[in-house]
């Protein structure tokens, strides 16, 4: 090969994958699964059958063979989470295993889960993530503040949530500046077999062809401090990463590392500019941004389910579960369950706990998630530093936030001065 890869778009021109998940995939108008989930738990935390159809929502794709089993309690949920000797990952292979590949960390079991995460614990360990903290992540920040910081009014969707986790993760790989845009519909299209195989599948193919030719173009030529080359090396105990797994996991950063954490921010966003308050409690407390960032993770995780399923059968709640049934977390659910937490519906940064389900839990909890508080940290101190009279437009609607499997806003219209 004589030049980097080249990236070829959706053949739809104009295919825009952002906007049909929620169009295509009705979710739109979930705004508020809460009060029905609450009701649901109330009946039995464990709730057999396909929990996307009782919202009136199409079957997800993927989850169309298998008997379904939904966790809704947070003391149900830890029973399966924390024991990854009798609940396998295999349960992700229709999905994950299809958008990020077969060799997917999300998919394996111990003793593979354990030896694989620790190569790529060490990756993203605090020193790494103290280093992209000191430059990368603040560059990338105040340089999209810099763009809108004098308009006074702005969609911060669009402007800012929707492009700093990206455009970071985005630097770490060190895409060339033309692929961006295409890369990021692509890395957001791939979630779309779930309710469009077509063009799901297109994404799929069109991004493994693509992060496995950028690989084996930087193996060829290694630059100084280069995260593939750096992952591709790294050895713990005698372990280093096999070709197909380093190629699903960048297959999977450009997903959990983008769409979540700008989810995950702009929710933040929404539960701080319809209370006020605590905005302005953050302008005069910043020991508070950390607490306030895990109350927006309970309160509206953007990744809403996780999947497993029992190597035996098993009873949970009364409910008798095989191998091979589809285990599903609702982590909205169970974020909200109140045997966990009081006022379970209340927004109140104040609570200081750090007691909720968005990372999931036990041995397969996010990888990312250190990486994506203390971006989260950068982006919301950020804001308060540089506009702290933002607020809603009250020219424009509210936001509203919604969605069932990944959960966030289209819009945030603000004003600041
Ligand atoms: C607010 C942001 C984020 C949220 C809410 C989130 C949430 C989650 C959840 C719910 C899981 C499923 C765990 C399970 O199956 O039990 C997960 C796994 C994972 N996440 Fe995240 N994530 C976020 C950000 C990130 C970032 C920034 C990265 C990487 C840069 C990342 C990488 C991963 C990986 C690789 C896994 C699979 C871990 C394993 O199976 O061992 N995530 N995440």
């Amino acid at each position: 090969m004589d030049g980097p890869p080249t990236i070829e778009d959706f053949e739809e021109v104009g295919f825009n994958p952002f906007t049909a998940a929620k169009e295509l995939g009705g979710e739109r108008e979930l705004t508020d699964p809460f009060t029905e989930l609450a009701r649901l738990r109330a009946i039995n935390p464990v709730y057999v059958g396909d929990l996307k159809a009782n919202f009136g929502l199409p079957t997800d794709l993927t989850q169309v063979e298998q008997r379904q089993v939904w966790i809704l309690g947070y003391k149900e949920a830890r029973q399966v989470l924390l024991d990854p000797v009798n609940y396998s990952a295999e349960a992700y292979r229709s999905s994950v295993g299809i958008y990020f590949g077969p060799r997917a960390i999300s998919i394996m079991d111990d003793p593979e889960h354990g030896k694989v995460r620790k190569v790529l614990q060490h990756v993203f360990g605090p020193r790494a993530i103290a280093r992209w903290n000191e430059k990368m992540i603040p560059r990338t920040i105040h340089g999209l503040i810099d763009q809108f910081e004098g308009k006074g009014a702005v969609d911060l969707v669009d402007a800012f949530t929707l492009r700093f986790p990206f455009h970071f993760i985005h630097e770490l790989m060190d895409l060339p500046d033309e692929h961006r845009d295409i890369f990021h519909k692509l890395a957001f299209g791939q979630l779309m077999i779930t309710f469009d195989e077509k063009h799901g599948m297109e994404a799929v193919g069109k991004i493994r062809d693509y992060v496995t030719a950028l690989i084996a173009w930087r193996r060829a030529h290694p630059q100084p401090h280069d995260f593939i080359t750096e992952l591709a090396t790294t050895e713990v105990q005698g372990e280093t990463l096999e070709e197909e797994v380093i190629i699903s996991f960048f297959r999977q950063l450009m997903n959990a590392g983008g769409e979540t954490s700008y989810n995950g921010f702009s929710n933040l966003m929404v539960a701080l500019l319809t209370h006020p308050e605590q905005w302005a409690l953050l302008l005069t407390d910043r020991s508070l941004v950390p607490a306030a960032i895990d109350e927006a993770l309970r309160w509206e995780p953007p990744v809403c389910q996780a999947l497993r399923t029992p190597v035996n059968p098993v009873e949970i709640a009364g409910v008798e579960i095989r191998p091979g049934d589809l285990i599903g977390f609702s982590l909205s659910a169970i974020n909200r369950d109140p045997d966990m937490i009081e006022r379970p519906d209340d927004f109140d940064i104040r609570r200081g706990t750090r007691k909720h389900a968005a990372f999931s839990m036990g041995s397969h909890i996010c990888i990312g998630q250190h990486l994506a508080r203390i971006e989260m940290a950068a982006a919301l101190n950020a804001l308060l530093d540089r506009l702290p009279r933002l607020r809603l437009d009250p020219d424009h609607p509210r936001p509203e936030i919604s969605g069932f499997m990944l959960r966030g806003p289209e819009k945030i219209r603000v004003r600041f001065d």
